[in-house]
């Protein structure tokens, strides 16, 4: 699978960041609390990897390095667009993404390349969850307003293509020895407790913020359908679980799960983005 990099915007319209998703503003805080971990945590992924290039001996990996750079790099300015639109509403989105920047650059600061290489292969494991999830089931985003649905549409598609680059160089320059393993699951273990905290205290900070300015309906209305959209029998976490198993599996590779058929989806947004390209050119 060879990432496309594809110079994609979005105009996601403010006056919905706390209601674009059907399910309310627990949901829709949820993914935007997601959005705060992206442009300080794309641009580690794309540190972490660097670390390794030289590490990486075959053309094709390098061709795909390269595109999850590209990829990566987008994602972080059109999030950063999503987050300063956040900020703008009067929630907490600068305070929160800074101490996403803090944590990472004390990883990057203290933890050996390999321990760095292990939290990115973590986090990439996690969107690749995600990202199945949100491309497989179309409840997931049916009915949300449509540019912050194409916007996830656009980012899960892009996850999907490039889930095993960095996998593939964390195998080139770490091979398959138990001490690769010792630190590719440590990495998980303390990545994945770390990053799921933070997404519920930051879930939990924007729903609190909408909710003490007087937002109706109130927190009941949020909470309830987020607990039904994490836990429900289509639920997010229920139906991550046994995907995020897999990676302590010593021969786990991303695409064992082939997901390509997904990737049909992009018809769902490249279309608007031609269009979206014509009519900056005539203008
Ligand atoms: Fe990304
Ligand atoms: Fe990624």
């Amino acid at each position: 699978m060879m990432p496309v990099q594809r110079d994609y915007e979005f105009d996601l319209p403010a006056s919905r960041l706390s209601s674009w998703h059907p399910d309310g503003a627990g949901v829709s805080h949820f993914f935007n609390a997601l959005s705060l971990f992206f442009p300080p945590g794309e641009r580690f992924f794309i540190g972490s990897v660097r670390n390794y290039r030289a590490c990486v001996s075959d053309d094709r990996l390098k061709r795909e390095v390269k595109a999850f750079i590209g990829q990566e790099a987008m994602h972080g300015r059109e999030h950063e667009a999503y987050n300063q639109q956040l900020e703008e509403a009067g929630l907490p989105a600068a305070e929160l993404e800074q101490l996403v920047k803090k944590v990472l650059d004390l990883v990057q600061k203290t933890a050996p390349n390999a321990w760095q290489l292990s939290v990115t292969i973590a986090l990439e494991h996690f969107t690749a969850i995600l990202a199945d999830n949100l491309l497989g089931n179309e409840r997931m985003l049916h009915g949300a307003q449509e540019q912050y649905r194409q916007l996830w549409l656009w980012h899960a598609l892009e996850e999907t293509e490039h889930k095993a680059v960095a996998y593939d160089v964390w195998r080139q320059a770490m091979g398959d020895g138990v001490e690769a393993y010792v630190v590719r699951c440590g990495g998980m273990l303390i990545t994945g407790a770390a990053f799921v905290a933070l997404v519920a205290a930051f879930s939990a900070v924007l729903i609190e913020k909408d909710a003490s300015r007087g937002a109706r309906p109130g927190r009941l209305a949020a909470y309830r359908p987020l607990a039904g959209f994490l836990l429900g029998r289509d639920g997010l976490l229920r139906k991550g679980l046994p995907a995020w198993l897999d990676y302590f599996r010593t021969d786990f590779h991303p695409w064992q799960h082939d997901n390509r058929r997904l990737l049909r989806r992009l018809k769902e947004i490249a279309p608007a983005q031609q269009q979206r390209k014509q009519l900056a050119q005539a203008a």
